[in-house]
Formats: structure tokens, C-alpha cells, sequence
């Protein structure tokens, strides 16, 4: 049965990886992010490989304007509505050292704005009468590292969130996922200085299978969580 996905951060990593594969899959797509050179290119692949309608939002998260027309282009779409909650950035670093306005930023878009955006969403789900929820965590939800501490805030924050939502929303048809990747070798890690090695890092298709995996259950099937780890374990 095809879906609507709305995919936020699918510009690049594992938004765009999983949003080819849910293209051939044959499900429709609204593709948010903030570059739209990239968005528009990837909406093309898209229809390309299957997809019905790839439809592109291009716009900061947490943004009113944003939320607004990803929430108006999902309910214009037909089938099961789906939320991959996937945009997110990294900033690591000594905590005290790391100017609030970064600690605020990353709260804001990791954290806020997907919590803010899901609260939109809700609506065309209920009014639907059911709808998918997958929110792309981090083992960091759940594991410390040192360096890590704004990030991990929000993650665990994230997770908590989604497993009280899902308490509440479980009974009226909308399924909510939490899942946990481990180290991936997507652009997150540009910026990072000493990441772990990115050739044993996961790849971001096979984080992205498993989201494929999570929207092709069955509708009265219902996973809470699900880990990915590379070969070697936490990197
Ligand atoms: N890579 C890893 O090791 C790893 C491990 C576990 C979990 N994760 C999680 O996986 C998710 C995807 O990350 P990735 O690894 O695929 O990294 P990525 O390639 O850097 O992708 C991040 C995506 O988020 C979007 N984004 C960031 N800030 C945004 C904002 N303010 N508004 C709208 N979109 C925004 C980016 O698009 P624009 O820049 O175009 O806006 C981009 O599409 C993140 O939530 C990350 O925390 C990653």
C-alpha cells in the first residue's frame, strides 16, 4: 500500500538514502531540508526511481513557515501519512568550553523542532486514522561519551518523548518507532575532528534499510525501538 512520507534532513546522508529507497518502493515523498539545490536534484532521483510524487520543502526545522507548508504538502498527498523525524546535527566538544549559542541550537533543532514539527503532524494522522512515526535517534540516546553531552541531552530527550507519545497514540492506530544507529560515515562527520575511523563506520543505506524495514510492517505489527550497530560494535 503506498504511503506519504515526509522525510526531514533528506538533502543528504541517511534523509536521501532512505528517501530512494522509499521511492522505489513506490511511496509518495515530501522531501525537507534546507538546500535546495540538493532537495530539488534529489526530488528528480526520486520520481525517477519510482516514486509517485516527490514534493521538496526547503526550510529551516524549526521554522513556523516551514512546518506550515510540510504539514499543508503531506495532508495534499494521498495514503498512509509516515513522519521519519531524521534532521539533525552534531557539534562535539568540551561542554563548558562550546558557546551556549551552539548548546541552544542544537537543543533547538535536535530537539524543539522535531518535538514542534510531530505536533503538527499528529492532525493528518489522526485525521487519517492511523500513521507511522520513526524518530532517528542516536546509540547516544543511551550510551555516554564523553564530548557529547548537548548532543546526547537531546537524543535521550528525543527517545523519551517518543516512548511516552507512543503510550499515547499507540491505541488510535499511529505506530511509534525509536531508532538507535550507531556511528554512520555520512557528512555529519565533516566537521568533526577526530571521529572514528568512517570505513568502519556504518553505511547510511544500510541505516536506511532499516527505516525501509520499519515502514513495510505490517499495520498491526509494532516495533518500539531498534539499535543499528556497525560490525565492530560502539566505534
Ligand atoms: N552519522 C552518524 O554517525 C549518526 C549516528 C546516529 C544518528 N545519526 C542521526 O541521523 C540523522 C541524519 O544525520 P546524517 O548522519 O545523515 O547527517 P547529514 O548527512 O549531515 O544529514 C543531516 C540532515 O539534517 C538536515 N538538517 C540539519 N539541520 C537542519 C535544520 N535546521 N533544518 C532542516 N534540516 C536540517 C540537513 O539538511 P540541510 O543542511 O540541507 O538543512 C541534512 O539533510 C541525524 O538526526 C543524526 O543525529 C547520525
Amino acid at each position: 500500500m503506498s504511503k506519504r512520507i515526509l522525510i526531514t534532513g533528506a538533502s543528504s546522508g541517511i534523509g536521501a538514502e532512505f528517501a530512494l529507497m522509499a521511492s522505489e518502493m513506490g511511496h509518495s515523498l515530501v522531501l525537507l531540508a534546507r538546500r535546495e539545490a540538493m532537495l530539488r536534484e534529489l526530488a528528480a532521483q526520486c520520481r525517477d526511481q519510482g516514486a509517485p510524487i516527490a514534493a521538496v520543502v526547503c526550510g529551516d526545522l524549526c521554522s513556523e513557515q516551514t512546518m506550515t507548508e510540510a504539514v499543508r504538502t503531506l495532508r495534499s498527498l494521498p495514503g498512509e501519512p509516515v513522519l521519519i523525524n531524521n534532521a539533525g546535527m552534531a557539534e562535539f566538544g568540551d561542554f563548558a568550553a562550546t558557546e551556549w549559542e551552539h548548546h541552544q541550537r542544537l537543543i533547538q533543532v535536535n530537539l524543539v523542532g522535531t518535538m514542534c514539527l510531530t505536533h503538527s503532524v499528529l492532525p493528518v494522522m489522526q485525521e487519517h486514522g492511523s500513521g507511522q512515526i520513526v524518530n532517528v535517534l542516536s546509540i547516544a540516546a543511551d550510551q555516554v561519551f564523553s564530548g557529547a553531552a548537548t548532543y546526547s541531552a537531546t537524543k535521550a530527550g528525543l527517545r523519551q518523548f517518543g516512548k511516552c507519545l507512543s503510550a499515547e497514540v499507540r491505541g488510535k492506530g499511529i505506530r511509534v518507532t525509536q531508532l538507535l544507529p550507531g556511528a554512520t560515515d555520512t557528512p555529519l562527520w565533516d566537521a568533526q575532528g577526530g571521529s572514528p575511523p568512517r570505513e568502519k563506520m556504518l553505511s547510511a543505506s544500510n541505516v536506511a534499510r532499516g527505516l525501509a524495514y520499519l515502514i513495510s510492517l505490517a499495520p498491526d505489527q509494532v516495533i518500539d525501538e531498534v539499535t543499528i550497530t556497525p560490525p565492530l560494535g560502539v566505534l
